[in-house]
């Protein structure tokens, strides 16, 4: 393992995924998420590219779709059986760049920028190979991942991510513009003087060289919006979402 992948490693550890729903359960998007994807599923089967503790699995299972996941983290996975809604959803624990899983899927889809933790270009196109390999012909594979030119990239960067009665939490991030690689670290400063520090790696890339690795792997960017709401992307879009056909 490279150092910025034992560093992911322990990024979805025990500590992480016990806090995991609380603090990243109810992002705003998901509701704008859960149905972009039912309509790219269009009633065929899903596979999650790390499912985590299922924000956006089970919601598809009560839409009444298929849905099946991979996850490198057995305490994030944990977390998901541990929820009587999570019955219907089969997991594979492995690594989403190469983990096979049963049956042909209309829809693959990977969120909240895990594609970035695979911390090399070839780790990558291996995903999106991966997930091509899962497709149906037809089938769409869809990424949300950040965007580089907004403004992540400045050293040193840091953000407030959540202030409440008990804590606040913050991002800073660092990274390298030759071979782009980031390192992050959220750290919650808790108002009863305890401090809990999450570090983790990942490798950004622009949306120009994730279209080509999806050429790669046989697959057309079909399209590509600033957020799971739809809305167009633009220069000043923080992340987009974007989908590839498999051809
Ligand atoms: C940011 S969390 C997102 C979880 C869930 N999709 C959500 O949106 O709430 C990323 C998930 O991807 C998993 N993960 C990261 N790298 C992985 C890899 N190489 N293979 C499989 N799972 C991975 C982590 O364990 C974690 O559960």
């Amino acid at each position: 393992m490279t150092d910025a992948q034992t560093l992911n490693a322990a990024s979805y550890g025990p500590e992480w995924a016990a806090i995991w729903d609380r603090e990243f359960g109810t992002r705003p998007d998901t509701h704008d998420a859960v149905h972009t994807l039912a309509e790219l599923a269009a009633g065929r089967a899903v596979l999650e590219f790390g499912i985590g503790t299922g924000r956006l699995a089970l919601p598809l299972v009560e839409k009444g779709l298929t849905v099946r996941g991979v996850d490198n983290s057995p305490w994030m996975l944990e977390q998901l059986k541990a929820k009587p809604q999570a019955d219907g959803i089969d997991v594979v624990e492995g690594d989403f760049a190469t983990a096979t899983v049963d049956g042909e899927y209309g829809l693959v889809f990977i969120s909240s920028h895990a594609l970035f933790a695979l911390t090399s270009q070839d780790e990558q196109v291996r995903c999106f190979e991966n997930a091509a390999a899962h497709l149906v012909r037809g089938g769409v594979f869809a990424i949300e991942v950040m965007a580089p030119q907004s403004g992540v990239l400045d050293n040193g960067r840091c953000w407030t991510t959540k202030v409440d009665a008990d804590s606040l939490t913050m991002f800073v991030s660092t990274a390298d513009h030759v071979s782009q690689q980031m390192r992050m670290c959220h750290f919650t400063l808790n108002w009863d003087g305890t401090v809990r520090l999450r570090p983790a790696a990942s490798r950004y890339a622009w949306p120009a060289e994730l279209d080509l690795m999806a050429r790669i792997a046989g697959m057309r960017l079909r399209d590509r919006w600033g957020a799971w709401d739809q809305r167009p992307f633009t220069a000043q879009s923080t992340a987009h979402v974007s989908v590839y056909e498999r051809t």
